[in-house]
């Protein structure tokens, strides 16, 4: 037999839902609900192995072809880009990408430069030049909506699921930037390799979707 079929997953909020769709495809993840601390679990009888990672490094084991697969976020594949093929939206972790300032703030008055604090500077970036407008972006690693308050920021470019985190904290959506939700990607050189397996695995995912 092949070895496994190995497939990364994005750990918290996306693997519940990746793991709902493997079941769905009739796999075994028994070892996955009942993983413990372990980071590799087998699926057996699919000839697959699940690996759990953060989101950015899905990226990276999949671009480097230890993984032949991946479960990510679109918004982590805007912010890192990378050289692997995106074939299936898999429509669950739905969000979007927003621009939200204070509330009744007017992010648009005045020339001056507007400071935009994120944690996806490329996503923020790319944003503002296809607006043909000079920002200066600040990189923060989490509870970007604390910048605004602080008056380090005009603004901020970040996820939006529900629209409480903004609402509680007094700001508000302003325009939305880009939709997002999970993804599923494959490695380049796995998928000419691996061609029947993965593609078979891919028409039941999209059946399933
Ligand atoms: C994300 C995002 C917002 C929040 C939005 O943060 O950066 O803060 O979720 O969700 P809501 O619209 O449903 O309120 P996350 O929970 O991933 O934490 P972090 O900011 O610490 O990275």
């Amino acid at each position: 037999m092949n070895k496994p079929i190995r497939i990364a997953l994005t750990k918290g909020r996306l693997e519940k839902d990746t793991v709902a769709l493997l079941e769905k495809l009739g796999f075994n993840c028994t070892a996955v609900h009942e993983k413990g601390r372990k980071l590799i679990l087998p699926v057996p009888d699919a000839n697959m192995e699940v690996v759990l990672a953060k989101a950015n490094d899905v990226i990276t084991y999949v671009e480097h072809g230890v993984c032949d697969m991946g479960v990510v976020g679109k918004d982590t594949i805007m912010e890192m880009k990378g050289k692997f093929f995106e074939l299936v939206d898999l429509g669950f972790g739905k969000c979007r990408f927003a621009l939200a300032t204070k509330k009744g703030y007017d992010f648009y008055r005045g020339y001056g430069v507007k400071t935009i604090a994120t944690k996806y500077p490329n996503v923020a970036r790319s944003f503002f030049e296809k607006k043909g407008m000079d920002t200066e972006i600040i990189k923060i690693e989490g509870s970007v909506e604390l910048a605004p308050l602080l008056n380090l920021a005009d603004g901020i470019v970040d996820i939006v699921e529900t629209g409480t985190t903004l609402k509680e904290n007094g700001l508000e959506v302003i325009e939305d930037v880009a939709p997002v939700s999970a993804r599923l990607i494959v490695n380049t050189v796995s998928l000419k390799m691996r061609h029947a397996e993965i593609e078979r695995l891919i028409t039941l995912i999209e059946e399933n979707v």
